[in-house]
């Protein structure tokens, strides 16, 4: 099969690895024709690491990287069964790039894009086609990260929907299938672990390391959401909030932190800048976290009740069933139980009691439970 990535930064080299293992012919075209040599060097070294740890022999790098074409302009790409766009997340640049391609690929060539937050929808409606659209959300590292969110728009064919899905799948990726709503599954349902803890924080209840510690050794969570917030970059997962909140008209569910918005401010964006929540300069110890258990527990208990709470929600407005609600949460992000599951294991009266209390105290609407509670019950 032959496709073609359009963008080669972070997303599309990923994702052109993918394929290309997968024994996919991949045309890789960026604006910049230096991303797409970034890019092939990237792969290439990604694949001899893989090579070094004997899971690909020398002879399936060299035929994985043949099959590699880097382009410089769009029209001489092969042709494709699929063309999948990686390129800045702005909806006007992606609309002329799904026209551009239109004059270039058949008829039946399905379009994708990797968005992570402009409507599916929107983006069709450029198409003369728009019934071979659909959003295919992969994850950072797309090599590593085994979900792809497929989101259809308003005007995708069913047909698209199952093409999509099933060369995906035939990539090694497990699929879940969402609504075009703002954040899809993940994005959306992840947002109480972050904004939560914010919370918490801020009311001077804990400290960051006290809230990570409970979160990874009493709840089991890989990392806690100050360590994850640092990793990802305060800036990345400001906006990420700040797109969400916005997008589902200033739902104070998704209302961004100021604390967060200050630390973009200072450049203080985690990891990468040497400082978020922690400091990651040299010689820093890492903060020792108040390991007090009831405290813990209580943090636990009012971060997952939230997390619990959205998940309900995304389920009870139909935006994805509950087993790929549950997939996606542990495949896109490792969360060490489906939510929903969880929620059932923890007891939904006992879950709602620590929504309604929560809702008492602050009188704040952002604590309201879903009313999908009344359909978990029942
Ligand atoms: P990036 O900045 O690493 O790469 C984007 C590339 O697109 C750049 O190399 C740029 O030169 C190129 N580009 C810009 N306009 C173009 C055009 N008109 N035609 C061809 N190439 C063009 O960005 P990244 O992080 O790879 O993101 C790409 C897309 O994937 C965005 O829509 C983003 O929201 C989405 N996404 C990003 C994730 C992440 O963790 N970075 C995760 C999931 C989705």
């Amino acid at each position: 099969m032959q496709i073609a990535i359009i963008g080669a930064g972070t997303m599309g080299s990923g994702i052109a690895q993918v394929a290309a293992m997968a024994g996919c012919k991949v045309s890789l075209y960026d604006t910049r024709y230096q991303a797409v040599e970034s890019a092939v060097g990237q792969i290439e070294k990604n694949l001899q690491r893989l090579q070094g740890k004997g899971r690909l022999a020398t002879a399936d790098v060299v035929a994985i990287m043949q099959r590699i074409l880097p382009v410089v302009q769009l029209e001489e790409m092969h042709p494709v069964s699929l063309a999948l766009e990686a390129i800045v997340e702005n909806l006007e640049v992606k609309r002329a790039l799904f026209q551009q391609l239109e004059a270039i690929v058949s008829p039946d060539c399905l379009l994708a894009t990797n968005t992570s937050a402009l409507s599916i929808t929107a983006l069709a409606g450029a198409c003369k086609h728009p019934n071979r659209v659909v959003g295919l959300h992969f994850f950072n590292p797309a090599p590593v990260m085994p979900l792809v969110e497929v989101a259809p728009a308003l005007q995708t064919a069913p047909e698209t929907v199952d093409k999509a899905m099933a060369i995906v799948q035939q990539w090694g990726k497990t699929t879940v299938r969402v609504k075009d709503t703002p954040g899809f599954i993940v994005n959306r349902v992840a947002r109480p672990f972050y904004g939560e803890a914010l919370r918490i924080l801020e009311e001077g209840m804990a400290d960051a390391a006290t809230i990570d510690w409970a979160m990874t050794h009493i709840a089991g969570f890989r990392m806690g959401p100050f360590a994850l917030m640092d990793l990802i970059g305060h800036d990345v997962n400001y906006a990420v909030t700040e797109t969400t909140f916005r997008a589902y008209y200033f739902d104070p569910r998704y209302k961004p932190s100021i604390t967060q918005l200050r630390l973009v401010e200072a450049g203080y964006l985690g990891r990468k800048t040497g400082k978020g929540f922690y400091d990651y300069s040299q010689g820093s110890m890492p903060p020792e976290p108040t390991q007090d258990e009831p405290l813990g527990r209580y943090i636990v208990e009012r971060i997952l009740a939230m997390l619990f709470n959205e998940a309900v929600d995304a389920w009870y407005w139909g935006i994805a069933s509950r087993k790929d609600i549950d997939l996606a949460m542990t495949l896109g992000v490792n969360y060490p139980k489906g939510l929903l599951q969880w929620a059932a294991e923890t007891g939904t009266t006992q879950v709602l009691a620590t929504i309604e209390n929560l809702y008492q105290r602050y009188r704040e609407d952002r604590y309201r439970p879903s009313p999908g509670w009344q359909k978990m019950t029942a």
